[in-house]
C-alpha cells in the first residue's frame, strides 16, 4: 500500500523535494548519537492510567522522540511541549503524540468487543476515521490501537479489548481499523498491538506467561497482524506476555524474523509500557543494560516508559555490546514514521473550538448506531419488544443508571455526564402510565442487600421489569482480569429474588466480557449490551422497545460456567465425540454459541447451493445461500460461512469461519448470501513455519443452520 507523504516538501535544511527514505537518510547524518538515543524514548505526560506512571518534569527534554498523552486531554500541554523539541532542540524534530483512542474518542463507541458484534468493517472504518478526526484535533498523532490479540478467555479483563475469537474476523476489523485510523484526511498513526500472544496469556490473568504451539501461534495469533500490515500500519506493540520463555519485547522471531523478513514491515515497533524493564522481572535480563540490549536487537525501536534506552545505551554502545547501525536503523523507523505522518509539515495541533462544545449530532448518531448494532439479543420466550401498550416498567440494577461503566475502560477522554444511561433512554421515551419507576436494589460490589426489599416491591407492582446488571468500567480491560464470570457482589441474589416474583423480567448486561447467566434462565429476555458508550442507555431503549430491530451476533462464544473456558467455535475435535470426556454437569456447547443473536423479525435460510460438487485448488467454487425476511419487520442478518477439514496432516477445527456478509432484508425479501471459496486461500492452513498446507479431500461448508459436503480434488 502507498503510504502517505512519500514525496512531501522538505523540513527547513533538508534539500526539496526528496522521499521520505532521503529525507530520513539526510537528517540522519547530521544527527549525533545522544540526539539519535532520544529519537528513541517515549515519556508519559499528564496520565491518569493507575498502571501507567507520570512523565516527571526534571526528565524532559526536548529531543525525546515521543510522548504519551493519556491523561484528559492537554492540547495547550500538548503543543508546548512540541513547541520545545521543535525550537529548542538542535535539529528541530518534532515529537509524535501517541494516546490510546480505543473505541471512540470523547464521543465514545460500544467496545472493540462489542464492536465486532455489528459485524460491520464499514461502520468501524467509519468510526475510527471520525475519532482519529477528533483525536487529532486535541494532538493526538497516534493511536495505541487496533488491539488484535486472539482470546479464548473471558476471564482477561482485555478479552473487551479484542474483536473476538475469530481470528479471521479481528483480520478483517484489523484491516478497517487501521484505514479508519489511517486513510482519512484526519489521519492518526495506526498501532497494531500487542504483538504477539498476550491474549493468551495464562488462567486469563494479565501480564502472565503464554504457551503457544507454532501451530497455532501461525493460525490463530498472527493473521490479523499479518493483514493489519498487509493494511498499511506505521506501528505495531511489543506484548508484555513471555511467549513460550522468550518475552515478546525481546523476541527476535516474532519482531524480526516474522514481522519484518517476512511481512516486511517497515514501520516502528514499540514497546509496551515499560516491558523493556518487565525483562528483568520475567527473569530473561540480568540488569537493565541487559534488557536494553535484548529488546533493541530483537526489533523494539521506540523505548515506552521505562527510559532504559535513554539510559544505557550510551554505555552499550561505547562498550561495543551494541553497534550504531542497530540505532540507527531503529531511528531511521521511528523517523519515517514521523515523515509519513507529516508532523515535519504539521507538527502543531490545531485545536477547533468545537472540541469543547457539545457533540455534534453526527458524532451522536454514529455513537448510537454503533450501540444499536453492536448489542446482542441473547434469549427472547416473546416479552421484546415491550409492547406498545405494556404498563409500568420497573427499571432495577446498579448498572441502570451508571454512566462511567457504559463507557468502559480506555475511555478517558469520554465524559459519564454527557453519557445517556438506561434510566435516561426510558424516561425520554415513556410517559404517563409506561413511566418508569427506579430502583438500584444492590451496588455492583458490595454486600449489601438493604435495596433488595424496595426492588422487590417495585417488581410487584409493575408489569414487567427491566433489570440491568453486570460489571463497573474497571472490571474488565487492562489489569482487570476475574477469577469468575459470575455477576460481582449481590447481584445474582438481587436477580433471583426478582425472578421470583414470577413477573416477566427483561435481563440486560453491562460488562466487558461474557457473564455466567446460567442460574437466572427463567428471564423472559436477556439483551448483552456490553460497554454500549455515550449513547448506550439511548439504543438499549430504542431496541427494548422495538424502535431498533436487533441485530448484534456474538463475536466469541458465551459459556455456561467459568469452569467451562475455554469454549470456542474452532476447537480442535477430541479424542471422543459427544458427551464422553466432556465436563459430565454441563451440557458440551457454550450457552450461546459465536454468532449467535436474534432478532424480533424472523429469518428463514434456505439450503446452500454450490457451483458444483468438486473443485481443485485452481478453481473458484462459488456457493450461494438465500435468506427470507420471514417477520413483519425490516432487519439484518448476518451469514457466518464456516468451513471444515474433516481429516487432514494436521487435524483440523470443528469451524472455521471463513467469511461474513450482513444485508438489511425487508419483509418479505428475499437476499441471496455469496462465498467465493478460493481454495488456496480458504481451504488451506499454515504449518508451524507459516506455510500454507492445501490438501484434497472433503470438506463441509456451514451457512446459517445449512451444511453441505463438497471435494477438493488434487
Ligand atoms: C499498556 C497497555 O498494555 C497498552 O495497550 C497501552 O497502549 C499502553 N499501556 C499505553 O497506555
Amino acid at each position: 500500500m502507498k503510504k502517505a507523504n512519500d514525496r512531501a516538501p522538505a523540513h527547513p535544511g533538508d534539500p526539496a523535494n526528496l522521499s521520505v527514505e532521503e529525507r530520513v537518510t539526510h537528517l540522519l547524518s547530521r544527527m549525533t548519537l545522544e540526539e539519535k538515543i532520544d529519537q528513541l524514548h517515549q515519556s508519559g505526560v499528564g496520565d491518569t492510567n493507575p498502571n501507567n506512571l507520570q512523565l516527571r518534569e526534571d526528565e524532559f527534554r526536548p529531543t525525546y522522540g515521543s510522548f504519551i498523552l493519556n491523561g484528559p486531554p492537554d492540547v495547550r500541554l500538548r503543543n508546548e511541549l512540541q513547541r520545545r523539541a521543535v525550537n529548542e532542540s538542535r535539529l528541530g524534530i518534532p515529537a509524535i503524540f501517541g494516546a490510546d483512542v480505543i473505541h471512540g474518542y470523547r464521543a465514545i463507541y460500544p467496545i472493540p468487543l462489542a464492536q465486532a458484534c455489528a459485524w460491520d468493517p464499514d461502520l468501524m472504518r467509519h468510526a475510527c476515521a471520525m475519532a482519529a478526526a477528533m483525536a487529532k484535533a486535541e494532538g493526538v498523532d497516534w493511536t495505541f490501537a487496533p488491539m488484535v490479540d486472539h482470546c479464548v478467555d473471558p476471564r482477561w479483563g482485555r478479552i473487551a479489548e479484542t474483536f473476538g475469537e475469530s481470528p479471521y474476523a479481528s483480520s478483517v476489523f484489523a484491516v478497517a481499523s487501521v484505514e479508519g485510523y489511517q486513510t482519512g484526511p484526519e489521519r492518526i498513526v495506526a498501532c497494531l498491538k500487542h504483538f504477539a500472544g498476550y491474549g493468551a496469556s495464562e488462567g486469563g490473568r494479565d501480564y502472565s506467561v503464554t504457551e503457544i504451539s507454532a501451530q497455532r501461534l501461525e493460525e490463530m495469533h498472527l493473521p490479523p497482524f499479518a493483514a493489519g500490515v498487509a493494511a498499511g500500519a506505521d506501528t505495531v506493540m511489543s506484548a508484555f506476555n513471555d511467549l513460550n520463555g522468550v518475552p515478546a519485547s525481546a523476541n527476535p522471531g516474532l519482531l524480526t524474523n516474522v514481522l519484518r523478513e517476512r511481512w516486511k514491515f517497515d514501520g516502528m515497533v514499540v514497546s509496551d509500557w515499560n516491558s523493556v524493564l518487565q525483562l528483568i522481572q520475567q527473569g530473561f535480563a540480568a540488569d537493565e543494560g541487559e534488557a536494553t540490549a535484548q529488546a533493541l536487537t530483537a526489533g523494539v525501536d521506540l523505548d515506552m516508559a521505562d527510559g532504559l534506552y535513554r539510559r544505557h545505551l550510551p554505555a552499550l554502545v561505547s562498550s561495543g555490546r551494541i553497534s550504531t547501525s542497530v540505532i540507527d536503523e531503529a531511528v531511521r523507523r521511528v523517523l519515517r514514521v514521523k515523515f509519513r505522518q507529516g508532523l515535519f509539515e504539521r507538527p502543531f495541533a490545531e485545536p477547533t473550538t468545537a472540541i469543547d462544545g457539545p457533540l455534534t449530532s453526527a458524532q451522536l448518531n454514529l455513537c448510537e448506531e454503533f450501540a444499536v448494532r453492536s448489542i446482542v439479543l441473547l434469549k427472547n420466550t416473546g416479552v421484546l419488544p415491550l409492547a406498545e401498550n405494556v404498563g409500568a416498567i420497573a427499571l432495577i440494577g446498579p448498572l441502570a443508571n451508571d454512566g462511567a461503566a457504559l463507557l468502559g475502560s480506555w475511555a478517558q477522554q469520554g465524559r459519564p455526564e454527557e453519557t445517556c444511561t438506561l434510566l435516561d433512554g426510558l424516561r425520554e421515551r415513556l410517559t404517563g402510565h409506561q413511566l418508569v419507576e427506579f430502583t438500584p436494589g444492590c451496588d455492583i460490589e458490595s454486600a449489601d442487600r438493604g435495596g433488595f426489599a424496595s426492588a422487590r416491591a417495585l417488581a410487584l407492582r409493575s408489569e414487567v421489569t427491566v433489570l440491568c446488571l453486570g460489571e463497573s468500567a474497571a472490571m474488565s480491560g487492562e489489569n482487570a482480569s476475574r477469577s469468575t464470570l459470575r455477576l460481582p457482589g449481590v447481584q445474582e441474589d438481587l436477580a433471583l429474588e426478582i425472578l421470583a416474583t414470577g413477573r416477566p423480567v427483561v435481563l440486560v448486561l453491562i460488562s466487558g466480557r461474557p457473564l455466567e447467566v446460567t442460574r437466572l434462565e427463567s428471564a423472559a429476555a436477556i439483551l448483552a449490551a456490553w460497554q454500549p458508550g455515550t449513547r448506550g442507555g439511548t439504543a438499549i431503549a430504542e431496541l427494548l422497545l422495538g424502535r431498533q430491530e436487533p441485530s448484534g451476533r456474538l463475536a466469541v462464544a458465551w459459556p455456561r460456567t467459568t469452569g467451562q473456558i475455554p469454549v470456542y467455535h474452532q476447537m480442535r475435535p477430541r479424542a471422543r465425540a459427544g458427551r464422553e470426556g466432556a465436563y459430565q454437569d454441563i451440557e458440551t456447547t457454550p450457552l450461546f454459541e459465536f454468532g449467535h443473536g436474534l432478532s424480533y423479525t424472523r429469518f428463514e435460510c434456505g439450503p446452500i447451493v454450490l457451483s458444483r460438487p468438486a473443485t481443485n485448488p485452481d478453481t473458484d467454487l462459488i456457493a450461494d445461500v438465500t435468506v427470507t425476511n420471514r417477520g413483519d419487520r425490516p432487519g439484518r442478518e448476518t451469514v457466518h460461512w464456516f468451513i471444515r477439514d474433516p481429516v487432514a496432516s494436521v487435524s483440523r477445527p470443528l469451524k472455521e469461519l471463513k467469511k461474513f456478509e450482513q444485508s438489511l432484508i425487508l419483509p418479505g425479501e428475499t437476499h441471496t448470501f455469496r462465498f467465493e471459496i478460493r481454495p488456496l486461500r480458504d481451504l488451506s492452513f499454515p504449518n508451524d513455519r507459516g506455510e500454507r498446507l492445501l490438501e484434497p479431500g472433503a470438506f463441509f461448508l456451514f451457512a446459517g443452520t445449512q451444511r453441505v459436503e463438497f471435494i477438493l480434488t488434487s
